[in-house]
């Protein structure tokens, strides 16, 4: 028999910072599946843009440095919906301005590092608590965005790559905690994923480095990441729980400088 788990009719979705590139293609894949989503972000006009075109899809403000605005956010949803299935925790601190100032430790300002942790790690610690009593009246599920530079070492985003390692951290322990209450938490980590925003701010020379390193013929879309997500959230992974799943294309599945092994033994060494 095919299975057709993978739909999410039925289930009512949050996804933070859903008007933007990873988390907008998620946004439009749940809904597609069936979900209703509601697309949290603090871009509130891109949030009601996208959210315009969906059906059954509404749009909340968010602000993950501000508590009771990340516990108004979910109580809108679960007013509107009556129900709260799957939270996926997308949002980070992100851009090119922030990205400036988080290089390595000696050099890291601590109001920099501080923003990333109250925004990345304090933000999804308060969402989570603040939807799970409603993950356990509907046996629902959470997805948290970590990132490859979670599990590797770095010359940039020193404070980024912290937080998001708490952030698998805390994936365990909630799957660990709310597992026998119904309640699955998994991670999925993206490699380098081409949103408009990376598209634009990020050196080709660097994307190139990276694009060196997967192992496929192409970097990651929002697309390819939204896929895992949608798997993740769904029944189809109903066993499945305190994973992270690593969607990058491969390239930390191998020791680093492919590149030059490929062109020292060709295609087919
Ligand atoms: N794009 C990549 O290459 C890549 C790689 C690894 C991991 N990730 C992770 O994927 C997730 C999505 O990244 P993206 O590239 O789509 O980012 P993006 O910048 O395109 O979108 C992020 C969204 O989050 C929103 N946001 C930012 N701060 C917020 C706050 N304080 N409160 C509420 N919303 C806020 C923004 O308005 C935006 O809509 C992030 O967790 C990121 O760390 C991305």
């Amino acid at each position: 028999m095919v299975s057709d788990a993978i739909r999410l009719d039925g289930k009512v979705a949050v996804i933070t910072g859903g008007a933007g590139g990873i988390g907008a293609a998620t946004a439009r894949l749940m809904a597609a599946r069936g979900a209703r989503v509601a697309i949290a972000d603090i871009a509130i006009d891109a949030a009601r843009a996208l959210a315009d075109g969906l059906p059954g899809a509404i749009a909340v403000p968010l602000d993950l440095e501000d508590e009771a605005s990340i516990q108004t956010m979910v109580a809108t949803v679960v007013d509107h919906h009556g129900r709260l299935d799957i939270l996926h925790n997308n949002a980070a601190l992100l851009g090119p301005d922030i990205a400036r100032q988080d290089g390595d430790i000696e050099h890291m300002g601590t109001a920099l590092w501080d923003r990333t942790y109250a925004v990345n790690v304090r933000g999804t610690m308060i969402a989570c608590r603040a939807a799970l009593p409603h993950l356990r009246a509907s046996r629902g599920n959470i997805v948290n965005t970590v990132s490859n530079l979670a599990l590797q070492g770095h010359l940039i985003q020193a404070a980024y790559s912290a937080s998001k390692a708490a952030i698998i951290q805390m994936t365990r322990s909630i799957a660990t905690s709310h597992g026998a209450l119904g309640v699955r938490c998994n991670a999925v980590a993206p490699g380098m994923t081409l949103t408009p925003a990376l598209r634009e701010a990020f050196p080709p020379a660097l994307r190139q480095a990276v694009e060196a390193e997967t192992l496929r013929d192409r970097l990651g879309e929002p697309e390819d990441i939204a896929e895992v997500v949608a798997f993740l959230a769904s029944d189809a992974a109903r066993n499945v729980t305190g994973q992270l799943l690593v969607a990058d294309g491969g390239c930390a599945s191998h020791v680093p400088g492919i590149a030059q092994f490929r062109a020292f033994f060709g295609e087919h060494p």
